[in-house]
């Protein structure tokens, strides 16, 4: 049994996926613009995590864009059958590098041919419609329309399960009277709690939640009781981030990232990394002090 193995699985829609995955954002150049410093790293990074027993995979075209998704081609198409790789649309990037909201008909459908043709694939498994209401975080309106739009998609055969991205409690209930949303993918670590009773929720209603920035994002999670709980079990930091939220909800898949195969092994190390009850609490208390 590999350490990604020993994460567990959980339900992605129809599909089954090892609780341990990877996120590929930071494959593409800086800023998840342009192309990566070295491709062959990239790709090394790729075949690694499926070496490694990975089968769920996070994209989007809007990285690069079309960089990552075409990285994620060469190095893995003909893809392994049992490989989900979930992809997300409504965003654009600006020539430079900006982020802007694509919600329009006529761009969300481009977004899914875009990710169909880069990846080279049928039918996308997993489609995240990322709500951009909010760049930096979740914010209340109506998903209705982009989201109508992607549940027409679906009954075109082109996107087999429907999730949401960046969105509210409120937006998850809305849409869920629209389609069947599958999983829900927000920002969530350690130090950042605001999901607790959402993850809970959907946990209840066999929905996956997949973390993003679960280390923290662009800049790793700083705690000094992270460090304490670490030094305490020999592991670094990041592996006690990892450990905690496989332990925190059955239903959080994870997606960690990075382009390095070193910090991609280590990562996968988390999955049998035992948390003992008294540093679950130590554990409680970063979130309290990151909120002050
Ligand atoms: N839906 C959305 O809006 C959204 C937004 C952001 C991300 N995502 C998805 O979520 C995935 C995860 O988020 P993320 O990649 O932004 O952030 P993350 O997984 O929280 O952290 C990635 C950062 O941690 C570093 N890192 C990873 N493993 C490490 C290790 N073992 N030791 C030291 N540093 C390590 C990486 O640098 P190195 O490369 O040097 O390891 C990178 O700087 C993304 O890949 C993407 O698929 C979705």
């Amino acid at each position: 049994m590999t350490n990604v193995d020993k994460a567990g699985t959980f339900s992605l829609g129809k599909r089954k996926v090892k609780r341990m995955g990877y996120g590929a954002m930071q494959l593409a150049g800086p800023g998840v613009f342009g192309p990566p410093k070295d491709r062959n790293a990239a790709l090394a990074v790729l075949r690694e995590a499926v070496a490694s027993g990975v089968d769920h995979i996070d994209t989007s075209d809007f990285y690069g864009p079309h960089v990552t998704n075409q990285i994620i081609r060469e190095a893995l198409a003909p893809y392994p059958k049992d490989l989900v790789i979930v992809t997300k649309i409504s965003a654009k990037r600006g020539t430079d590098g900006s982020w802007m909201p694509a919600f329009s008909r006529a761009e969300l459908t481009a977004a899914v041919h875009d990710n169909l043709r880069n990846l080279g694939l049928d039918v996308l498994e997993v489609v995240n419609l990322r709500s951009m209401l909010g760049i930096h975080g979740p914010v209340e309106g109506s998903l209705e329309a982009p989201l109508t739009v992607l549940a027409d998609l679906q009954r075109q055969g082109l996107v087999r399960h429907i999730g949401l991205s960046n969105v509210t409690a409120k937006q998850v209930a809305d849409g869920r009277r629209i389609c069947e949303i599958v999983c829900v993918q927000n920002a969530y670590n350690l130090a950042h709690r605001a999901d607790d009773a959402l993850i809970d929720e959907l946990a209840h209603d066999g929905i996956a939640y997949v973390p993003f920035f679960p280390l923290g994002g662009f800049t790793p999670l700083q705690s000094s009781v992270l460090f304490e709980v670490a030094a305490r079990l020999g592991a670094t930091p990041l592996q006690v981030a990892l450990a905690w939220l496989l332990h925190r909800a059955p239903n959080i898949l994870l997606i960690p990232g990075t382009g390095s195969v070193a910090h991609l092994r280590e990562n996968f190390a988390a999955a049998d990394l035992a948390l003992p009850d008294e540093l679950l609490k130590d554990l409680d208390r970063v979130a309290k002090i990151a909120a002050g």
